[in-house]
């Protein structure tokens, strides 16, 4: 391509935590301008790439951004001006080269993320290509079906439920426009649910509700009922699938339902839980059901469950081809969640998807708790083509930026579009 980088530099802006997080803006020589703002979790799994962190308490209570700021101004710039920005994987490269680390410790995945999408983005734009057609070929045309997540717990929320995520997934609906609308009536259903009984509907981190349950069950009933209340039929229309992101609440060789005053479990009672809800309750994925060093009990689940619904690693994988290859061979899971910034680059990013296609498992292209008005994974999603996302409730406009975004893709696409796995 013609035109080259001219600049790049970061800002310190917040996110939907009012946390401090980059946004990095890439400029070119023909006057293009990409910018992308980095997410940020707060259920991490341990081998997640580094975000780097001032730890100045003076300043946002030691959160703020300064450090990774001055890596992309100071080191990363400098190194890629001048290059074309199509070359992706060599900027991605040239990156993980001046980090030098195995974890991204030095520069900070946070620097290396934000660099990274905005490049992409100010490449698609100088191709004049939307950025789902730039990063995924003339062959992205599938809109993945949402996993939304309406019932928060676990670090996510202050409610009483021990299970991080609830979600909705409407993998009966023809197309994302239809599925993001059965999920919002859903959503208000839900939330007329929980009024009639006298519980709260203020949402946590993600815009799910998060009232005080009685036990974790309570929100599959829950949420079976609201799905049949905005007159969809149950596992045929809208399905559930759960992230109890189980790393948060192990401790001690023992899974400790605290919250919820269920007691304490072994692994092999957590797999018996959830066989007795799949049973009863319309789910179809699991993700995290278990901790994320627990790679035994992942096995054990994954045997007793993995033909009937998709086990999702997230803490235990976290978007690494490392720990992904592991999962592969050790039959630890069948999907994987993906993250880009667990692992910092676009390019590593598209690695780790590689990997999961070749061996026949499915992928969930994901935000984090932290996010922004950015919606880079929604065009990543589509690029990718592997059909699913997950992007968090029906409310919030850090949630909605990408279902409206897939919104246009989908009317942009016309009826080349395709829907779902
Ligand atoms: P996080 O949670 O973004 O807070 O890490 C999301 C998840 O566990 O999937
Ligand atoms: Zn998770």
């Amino acid at each position: 391509m013609s035109a080259h980088i001219r600049a790049i530099r970061a800002l310190e802006i917040l996110d939907s935590r009012g946390t401090p997080t980059l946004r990095v803006f890439v400029s070119l020589d023909d006057g293009t301008l990409g910018t992308s703002s980095v997410p940020s979790g707060a259920s991490t799994g341990e081998n997640e790439a580094v975000e780097l962190r001032d730890g100045d308490a003076k300043r946002y209570g030691g959160k703020g951004v300064r450090k990774a700021i001055a890596h992309v101004n100071e080191t990363i710039a400098p190194r890629l001006v001048g290059l074309d920005p199509t070359e992706q994987s060599r900027i991605d490269r040239l990156m993980i080269e001046l980090d030098a680390t195995a974890n991204k410790a030095k520069l900070g995945a946070n620097a290396m993320l934000g660099v990274s999408q905005a490049v992409a983005r100010a490449a698609a734009q100088a191709c004049r290509l939307p950025l789902y057609q730039y990063l995924g070929g003339a062959g992205a045309r599938r809109l993945p079906v949402p996993q939304m997540n309406v019932l928060n717990g676990g670090k996510h929320a202050d409610s009483s439920l021990d299970f991080q995520e609830f979600m909705l997934m409407p993998v009966g609906a023809p197309n994302f426009a239809e599925a993001l609308r059965y999920g919002s009536e859903t959503f208000q259903a839900l939330k007329r649910l929980l009024h009639e009984r006298g519980l709260s509907t203020l949402v946590g981190d993600e815009g799910g509700f998060a009232p005080a349950l009685a036990s974790n069950e309570e929100a599959c009933q829950l949420i079976v009922t609201a799905i049949e209340r905005a007159g969809y039929r149950p596992g045929e229309q809208i399905a559930i699938a759960l992230d109890p992101a189980a790393t948060s609440f192990f401790e001690k060789d023992r899974y400790r339902l605290t919250r919820s005053r269920q007691g304490e479990k072994t692994s092999d009672q957590m797999i018996e839980l959830y066989r007795k809800w799949v049973d009863t309750y319309p789910i179809v994925s699991l993700e995290d059901g278990l901790a994320e060093n627990d790679w035994k009990g992942f096995q054990a689940l994954t045997a007793e469950l993995g033909g009937r619904i998709q086990i999702v690693g997230d803490d235990n994988l976290v978007t690494n081809p490392i720990y992904i290859r592991r999962g592969i061979e050790e039959k630890t899971c069948n999907a994987a969640l993906i993250k880009l910034n667990q692992i910092g680059t676009v390019s590593e990013t598209i690695d780790a998807i590689q990997l999961c296609r070749k061996a026949g498992w499915r992928y969930v292209i994901s935000h984090r708790s932290g996010e922004t008005e950015d919606a880079f994974m929604a065009d990543f999603a589509v690029a990718m083509s592997g059909g699913q996302i997950k992007t968090g409730s029906l409310c919030r406009s850090e949630r909605i930026a990408k279902y409206n975004r897939l919104l246009e893709i989908e009317a942009e696409l016309g009826p080349a579009a395709l829907f779902g796995a």
